[in-house]
């Protein structure tokens, strides 16, 4: 039959149409950029990072690992995506409490009529700069102290704001201060104002420059942190740490497992 039609050319492939070509296999160069941004070394895990790459590519329709470098450089919220994928930010209320306890009688023996100022750098999602604030409490302390918590993942410093926290992460507190510092909603504990009051916390990277803007304080503390670092940027690390006391005879509080 006739047709008033033409018949139609075949059309071209648009851009998004054409085949995409994936490549994600040498995690090397975006492992070193990583490193540099925050000093977190996967030297020793490579396969664990580069699946995690691999699905945050993925997730985010990326192609590969070259086209995923050419974003971090220039989009900050991809990279504090990533930055808040990659960090380990496990932590619990009273670990390694013998430290907080050198520090409240430290302070005691001080009896500073000057509000005391407590860094922890980092303090993940918070259960540090807290139990320091529950111990200063309990023993009496009646100087004024304030404690500024820092950590480079932006998630784990909104779950530190909330302070809701799960049986897992007060298991070390004895049932007295359970009940003191926390009201049970559902199955979350949420600690109560009068601690939270003492607690401030900020986004900060320890190898910026914003970070040392802090100004320098009476007590450091920078504990579990170093270990995702190599030996050369744990140096550096300690260094820039040391440089934030007001009195460095006292020394960071750095935790067991950060060995030099
Ligand atoms: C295991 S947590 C330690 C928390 C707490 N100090 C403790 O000992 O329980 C380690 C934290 O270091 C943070 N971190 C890693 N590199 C950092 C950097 N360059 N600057 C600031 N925080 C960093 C991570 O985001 C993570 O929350």
């Amino acid at each position: 039959m006739f047709s008033f039609f033409k018949k139609k050319k075949p059309r071209e492939p648009q851009e998004e149409e054409q085949e995409r070509i994936y490549e994600y296999e040498d995690v090397s160069e975006v492992m070193h950029y990583f490193e540099k941004e925050t000093g977190i070394t996967f030297e020793k895990q490579k396969n664990i990072l580069k699946n995690k790459l691999t699905l945050f590519c993925k997730t985010n329709e990326i192609d590969s690992f070259k086209e995923l470098l050419l974003i971090l450089k220039k989009d900050a919220a991809i990279k504090q995506k990533l930055i808040n994928l990659l960090t380990t930010n496990e932590t619990y209320f009273y670990r390694e409490f013998s430290q907080i306890k050198a520090l409240v009688q430290n302070i005691k023996n001080k009896a500073s009529k000057t509000p005391i100022s407590i860094l922890c750098a980092p303090c993940a999602t918070g259960e540090e700069p807290y139990s320091i604030a529950i111990a200063l409490l309990e023993d009496g302390v009646d100087m004024k102290f304030n404690i500024t918590g820092i950590d480079i993942n932006s998630q784990a410093l909104q779950k530190a704001k909330e302070a809701s926290y799960s049986k897992r992460h007060i298991g070390n507190l004895d049932e007295n201060l359970q009940q003191k510092y926390f009201s049970l909603q559902d199955d979350k504990y949420i600690l109560n104002e009068k601690v939270k009051s003492h607690v401030n916390f900020e986004k900060k990277n320890i190898f910026e420059p914003e970070f040392t803007a802090l100004g320098k304080f009476d007590y450091v503390f920078s504990r579990n942190m170093l270990i995702y670092f190599d030996k050369a940027t744990k140096h550096k690390a300690k260094s820039i740490l040391e440089s934030m006391q007001k009195d460095p005879s006292i020394g960071v509080f750095f935790g067991h497992a950060d060995l030099f």
